[in-house]
């Protein structure tokens, strides 16, 4: 939500920053800005700004006409928008009442109202409706008034509430770039006479992979030669250096025609990486970022699963394993309604957050909240260093590489191997599987990886049906158990890319009332449980006939040794057997190719789909 990029050194400013904008984009893309520090007309320097709604594409059309001034000195913003229209006037960065600090900032700044109204009565004219320019304006009162930006980022920071990360630059002051962060994500780059700041590490992959992880209420200060850390009120802080392990290649498209289909055929890399090393030579499940002591982990008496998006449904799926496993009831809940709800917590509980982003705010302040109810928290997360893991007691790293296809898919795949092995592993710690059944379902994850590569080979066919369907005005999607999870994920797919109708259900539930939605022709995808393992595919056999004798087209996803299904199916994906509960790993990847494909043909953009963001660092 929102990228941010900030850089000081020898290089191109310019270039650098529009370059980490492109690697950003899919953090927002309403509109994108830039500014420049350079000597200025009269030598005492000053800053240069542009910024245009749309895309970064229409800021790049428009300063490729004119020379921007030569800097090494600059910071740039492609936006998600919340206070304001998505226009060039509300597009960062946004400048001080005279032109000389310019700012650029993620989140929203709570109190804005009341400190605009303050700058007001001091005839200060904003120009904008968002709550950022009013930062840029206490920042340069304070420069004029005498603190250099460092201090001056410390004084506003300490005014201001709300989640936000800041980057300014200040016009008669080429020699930093000054940001703060409180509840967003910001990261610093460390370079050899240069400096790099970013929402997160790709925008300055290219240049570097050493980085620092900032904490909470800081500021950070980059000159050409270093780096310095401070809280809000001044004092020396410490940051923690760490390694970036993946390199620019992972972050570009590798001739894929978006990186969502690209990073939907990474998944059979990225669910073996999430699963390597985890096994030890002791024949145990071992999870080394595991910070929870067994005895701790054999007094949980209720896990509660909390998450948004597709990581929810992630979460759905750990649900039906974890209980089968282990028998500890297990909740899942929205991270967007779990505090508000006043949960029932104490320190039996396990908290497990589920974020592939590590920054999801509605996620970040549920964990928050189970905190202060002595519930101890495990991430699952995709993001190094991100906040998320900082903040819980333990976490288990996915490694599906950078996610930069706003829709997410390897997130997904690799959250769910997190939740199969955490189930195995609490199972193996409560004693709740013999360890030969732990060994032979960890045997048949690793098996995944060549299942899910199978339906990958056989993208044209789903490709062929995802064509067919670009006049349908609504889909709707059916699963049963573990398959219901998938549905729901499946219809997340095509609102979000193709911005069709679409509605996961509980096949069961069809009956209940969503029946009165089918009318002739209507295509209805059904997720059909593995064959003869227990009454659920039966069950679903009847679904399917009570939506086509009401004129429904299904296309039925069903296991390649299924013998029944033939009948019930106006189409058919086949899928490979595997077991009941490792069946979304496979089940879910022909929606995702359906509509990434659909999505495609209708024309849209489909690693940047409108309205949305990658990762929602607002509430
Ligand atoms: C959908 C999608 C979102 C995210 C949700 C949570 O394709 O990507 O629904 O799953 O915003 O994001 P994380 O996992 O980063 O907390």
């Amino acid at each position: 939500m929102c990228g941010i990029v900030g850089y000081i050194g020898e290089r191109s400013a310019r270039d650098v920053v529009i370059e980490g904008l492109r690697r950003l984009e899919y953090r927002g893309y309403d509109s994108a800005g830039i500014a420049l520090v350079h000597a200025g007309d009269d030598g005492r320097g000053a800053v240069a700004a542009r910024k245009r709604a749309g895309k970064l594409a229409n800021l790049e059309k428009a300063i490729s006409a004119e020379e921007l001034p030569v800097s090494g000195t600059g910071i740039g913003h492609t936006r998600w928008a919340t206070h304001g229209a998505p226009n060039d006037r509300n597009a960062h960065p946004h400048l001080g009442a005279t032109g000389r600090v310019a700012v650029v900032h993620n989140g929203i700044i709570e109190n804005f109202a009341e400190l605009r109204a303050e700058l007001e009565d001091e005839d200060h004219v904003l120009l904008s409706e968002t709550d950022t320019e009013v930062a840029a304006h206490l920042l340069e009162r304070e420069v004029v008034a005498g603190a250099d930006l460092t201090t001056a980022m410390q004084r506003v920071c300490r005014r201001l509430e709300g989640a936000f990360t800041l980057v300014a630059v200040d016009g008669q002051d080429a020699d930093r770039v000054v940001a703060a962060r409180r509840n967003s994500p910001l990261v610093v780059g460390l370079g050899e006479r240069e400096n790099f700041l970013g929402s997160d590490v790709a925008a300055f992959i290219e240049f570097t992979r050493d980085a620092l992880e900032l904490g909470q209420d800081q500021v950070v200060t980059l000159t050409r030669d270093g780096v310095e850390v401070t809280g809000f009120d001044g004092t020396p802080a410490q940051a923690t250096r760490y390694s970036v392990d993946w390199d620019l290649s992972a972050a570009e498209k590798d001739g894929h025609d978006w990186f969502m289909r690209k990073e939907i055929f990474e998944q059979p890399r990225a669910v073996a990486d999430s699963l390597l090393g985890r096994w030890g030579a002791d024949g145990r499940l071992q999870l080394d970022e595991m910070r929870l002591s067994d005895d701790e982990l054999r007094e949980i008496r209720k896990i509660i699963v909390i998450a948004c998006g597709t990581s929810f449904y992630a979460g759905m799926v750990a649900k039906y394993t974890i209980e089968h496993w282990c028998r500890i009831p297990v909740e899942v809940q929205l991270a967007s309604e779990f505090r508000y709800r006043d949960p029932i917590l104490d320190n039996d509980t396990l908290v497990v957050a589920i974020s592939q982003s590590g920054e999801t705010a509605d996620t970040l302040q549920a964990i928050r909240h189970a905190r202060t109810q002595r519930s101890k928290v495990l991430a699952i997360c995709n993001t190094n260093g991100s906040t998320i893991p900082r903040e819980s007691d333990a976490v288990i790293y996915t490694h599906a590489g950078p996610e930069i296809g706003v829709a997410s898919t390897k997130g997904f795949l690799t959250q769910l191997v997190a939740c199969y092995l955490l189930g195995l592993y609490l199972a193996q710690v409560r004693g709740t599987r013999y360890g030969d059944e732990i060994t032979q379902i960890v045997g048949q994850l690793e098996e995944m990886p060549a299942h899910i590569q199978t339906v990958l080979d056989r993208a044209e066919d789903v490709y062929a049906m995802a064509r067919d369907h670009v006049a349908a005005e609504s889909v709707l999607f059916l699963g049963r158990h573990a398959g219901y999870p998938v549905a729901l994920e499946g219809a997340l797919k095509l609102k979000e890319l193709a911005y069709i109708h679409a509605e996961g259900f509980a096949a069961g539930e069809l009956k209940h009332g969503p029946i009165a939605l089918v009318e002739d022709g209507l295509p209805v995808l059904c997720l059909v449980p593995p064959q003869g393992r227990d009454q659920l595919h039966d069950k679903m056999l009847s679904g399917i006939q009570e939506v086509r004798a009401r004129g429904a087209r299904t296309i039925c996803l069903a296991e390649e040794t299924d013998t029944r299904i033939t009948p019930y199916a106006d189409a058919l994906i086949r899928l490979p057997r595997v077991p009941t509960l490792l069946q979304p790993l496979v089940a879910v990847v022909p929606l995702q190719l359906f509509a990434c494909e659909l999505a495609t043909a209708k024309g849209h953009d489909v690693d940047q789909p409108r309205n949305l963001a990658k990762s929602v660092t607002v509430e």
